[in-house]
């Protein structure tokens, strides 16, 4: 508990562009919870060093990040929207959690495995350890729940198991952390590859919905969708295709999948399409709107990365500082 509720933590890596994926199912989800929990936001940049970045890109991309988190409506001013590389306990806790942590709890991650076949020539050891690093930024701040898509599950999991077992030793020092899934849009799949998740990664540009795309480029790609030639709009498994773009629909209108077939019962995949196609474009026009608006904006935004910094180090260095003393490390002398 802090300040008398319950406490939230997420965050998403500055890696790539965002996508309708990263939207829907996360950040979408993230706003207003702010009533109910005090919520700590981050942009994860520590986790982007795990690929090869180029730094003047990660570092505008990260800026940007946390622009569209304002963007997406999620208020800074009752929110904690920061960089994790300001608030140093991330690394710190890191490192301890990494001795509680097995090699083969690590090598069943199946992220890493994806990783690693796509990187090659670069299997570092913190894409290895890069769950726990995530364990620690939760842990951190003691968080209750951790709204996440569901790529992210096993992840949290592990993230309990570390909890739990450091808690087994040292008795109550972590809040053992819940998951919150959103009830749509939790897995948003590729466009071109309905078996594959969306992703900012993926080579195909199709793939993808980006957060920046213009009109013109999400009609495209929504018509572009790979279906199938059943010529209905049902929502089951035996049709990805269709039922991710119902799955976007649903998402971006606030109707349930069962009413969106309904409401396209009879008509044609095109229509159906076209339809998608629009109601993305009403959800990410205002949100581009207000990003740009606040790109305008440096003074405001930097007086936004040195409040949050310190709100979120603050919190950190409690829980560090308890679990340094937990450990062994001897007393700081004042
Ligand atoms: P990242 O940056 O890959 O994704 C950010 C969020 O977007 C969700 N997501 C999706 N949801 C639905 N459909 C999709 N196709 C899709 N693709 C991505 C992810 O589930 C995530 O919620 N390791 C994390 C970042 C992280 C984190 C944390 C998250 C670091 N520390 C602590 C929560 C708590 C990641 O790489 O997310």
């Amino acid at each position: 508990m802090l300040n008398g509720k319950k406490v939230l933590f997420s965050g998403m890596q500055a890696t790539g562009n965002l996508t309708l994926g990263n939207y829907l199912g996360a950040l979408k989800n993230w706003v207003n919870l702010c009533e109910e929990y005090e919520c700590f936001y981050s942009v994860v940049d520590l986790h982007s060093i795990t690929v090869r970045q180029d730094p003047t890109i990660l570092r505008q991309r990260a800026r940007k990040l946390l622009m569209i988190y304002i963007a997406a409506g999620i208020d800074p001013e009752k929110n904690c929207l920061y960089y994790q590389s300001h608030v140093s306990g991330h690394a710190e806790l890191a490192w301890i959690l990494n001795c509680f942590t097995y090699m083969g709890e690590l090598n069943r991650m199946t992220q890493f495995k994806d990783k690693a076949a796509k990187h090659a020539d670069n299997i570092n050891a913190g894409l290895f350890t890069y769950p726990v690093l995530m364990a620690a930024d939760i842990l951190l701040y003691q968080a209750d729940v951790v709204p996440v898509g569901i790529d992210q599950m096993q992840h949290l999991e592990l993230t309990r198991d570390i909890a739990q077992r450091f808690n087994g030793v040292y008795g109550d020092v972590f809040t053992v952390p819940e998951a919150y899934i959103g009830k749509v849009g939790a897995k948003i799949m590729s466009l071109q590859d309905p078996a594959k998740k969306m992703s900012k990664s993926d080579e195909n540009p199709h793939a993808s919905i980006y957060l920046m795309d213009d009109p013109d480029t999400i009609m495209r790609k929504c018509k572009r969708a790979v279906t199938d030639s059943e010529g209905q709009i049902l929502y089951r498994e035996e049709q990805p295709g269709i039922r991710n773009l119902i799955d976007i629909y649903s998402a971006c209108t606030g109707k349930r999948p069962e009413e969106v077939v309904k409401e396209f019962d009879g008509k044609g995949y095109g229509d159906f399409k076209t339809a998608v196609g629009e109601a993305v474009v009403s959800v990410l026009k205002p949100l581009q709107a207000r990003y740009e608006e606040l790109n305008k904006d440096k003074t405001y935004i930097d007086g936004i990365i040195k409040a949050n910094a310190e709100k979120a180090s603050y919190t950190a260095t409690k829980t560090l500082r308890k679990v340094q003393r937990k450990v062994g490390f001897p007393d700081r002398v004042r």
